[in-house]
């Protein structure tokens, strides 16, 4: 059984959250700990309590609101991020947030009273563009990372995480862990191109591929651009760039699923008539089978020593962020894929190319994702968009698996009901 529940009211969420940090042009900028990020939860926590739900934060800023269920336990839990990429859109994260808030007004709305909780999430820093690791609050809610550790996470910005959450007033006092799910469900774009080219409705998400971040830093020595001749230059520009074509071509070796990415790349002293004294990159190896991704790494610190070798400059590296691939559970994503056929939606099953919260809940409980299709595959980009069409798809599968697992005992009487 679905729901009532109403796409227009969750796209009205959508564009009212999409516009704390709107860019000019389009597209939102909502970095995790940010000023920004802080108003975007401020309007969704707001949200929660006019729906009735009194949210908690944790000590790493999770926020967790919960409809009580006629017995108390572990809910169902729907959850993801509201942070964003620097240059982000408005539906990565925020829609599986904003979809669970759907759900619990079309609960509300028709009175239905569910056998478990259903609670809904948000995590913090799930980019990891700003802090690294990505999937970070989740990550700390599961017992995967230490809350003073992540506390002391340093931004790419210089910015320590605790001081962050502190200075935007979302430092929690619930303990971490402290909300317990019997089973999580994350919506989310795809992100990618399959389902808009296979024309396909919804994606039936068996997992997560394997995430290796390295940040590598080259350190050779300034000097006169016009005057070194080339034999006798420790070039960092150079080394790097040699190592930006080398990821790419490691990627195309290994060839099949394998990505690499070379995101961040930072020269100093930045000038045109110097030769760089230092580079700092990033490199972004991502694969479906942890074994080809480990071998991607070892061709990374072959690449990385013949590189600073041949152009003698110090290389070291530092490790961001290394997940390794995620199985969601089988019969959780079986219960998806029947509820997409139940509902009569074209769907497949997909792995999910991105991070997501749901790997790190899968750790604790059975979780599952639904993807919906990315107009041009396009996201981590300003111009990520799902149509409404789509959105409502995606909503009316996690509402009704959702209220399937959460049990449905009975509606609340209303007024004119117990008055007889
Ligand atoms: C998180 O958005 C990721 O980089 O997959
Ligand atoms: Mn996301
Ligand atoms: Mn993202």
């Amino acid at each position: 059984m679905t729901p009532p529940v109403d796409v227009s009211r969750l796209i009205a969420r959508l564009d009212a959250l999409g516009r704390i940090g709107a860019l000019a042009g389009g597209g939102v900028s909502r970095p995790a700990l940010t000023p920004a990020d802080g108003a975007g939860r401020a309007l969704v926590v707001g949200w929660m309590r006019d729906l009735g739900l009194e949210p908690v934060v944790d000590r790493i800023g999770n926020v967790f609101a919960t409809r009580p269920g006629a017995v108390p336990g572990p809910s169902v839990m729907i959850g993801s991020h509201i942070d964003t990429v620097a240059t982000g859109g408005l539906y990565d994260g925020n829609l599986g947030v904003l979809a669970g808030l759907e759900l619990i007004a079309a609960l509300n709305d028709a009175g239905i009273v569910t056998e478990r909780p259903v609670t809904v999430a948000v995590f913090t820093n799930e980019e990891g563009a700003r802090f690294q690791p990505d999937m970070l609050g989740s990550l700390v809610h599961v017992g995967g990372l230490d809350l003073a550790a992540a506390l002391d996470t340093v931004a790419v910005d210089g910015a320590r995480l605790g001081d962050e959450l502190e200075a935007i007033g979302w430092a929690g006092e619930a303990p971490i862990g402290g909300v317990a799910a019997a089973a999580y469900l994350e919506y989310h774009i795809e992100q990618g191109p399959v389902l808009e080219a296979e024309g396909i409705e919804i994606g039936v998400v068996e997992g997560v591929q394997g995430i290796s971040w390295t940040e590598v830093t080259l350190a050779g020595r300034a000097s006169h651009a016009g005057c070194t001749p080339m034999r006798l230059r420790r070039d960092a520009g150079l080394a790097a760039a040699r190592i930006a074509t080398g990821v790419a071509e490691i990627a195309r070796d290994i060839g099949g699923d394998m990505v690499g990415t070379v995101g961040s790349l930072r020269l100093r002293p930045d000038l045109v008539n110097v030769v760089a004294e230092s580079a700092v990159m990033t490199v972004d190896l991502r694969h479906p089978v942890e074994a080809t991704l480990a071998e991607a790494e070892r061709r990374l610190a072959g690449l990385i020593a013949r590189v600073a070798a041949e152009e003698t400059v110090a290389a070291s590296t530092r490790v961001l962020a290394r997940f390794a691939p995620v199985a969601f559970d089988r019969d959780l994503v079986g219960r998806v894929e029947a509820t997409a056929a139940a509902l009569g939606f074209g769907h497949r099953r997909m792995p999910s190319g991105a991070g997501h919260d749901a790997q790190m809940l899968a750790r604790v409980c059975p979780a599952a994702m639904v993807f919906v299709p990315s107009a041009d595959g396009l996201s981590h980009n300003t111009r990520e968009f799902t149509a409404a069409a789509d959105i409502e798809r995606g909503l009316r599968v996690l509402a009704s698996l959702a209220l399937d697992l959460a049990g449905r005992v009975g509606d609340v009487p209303r007024a004119e009901e117990i008055r007889g």
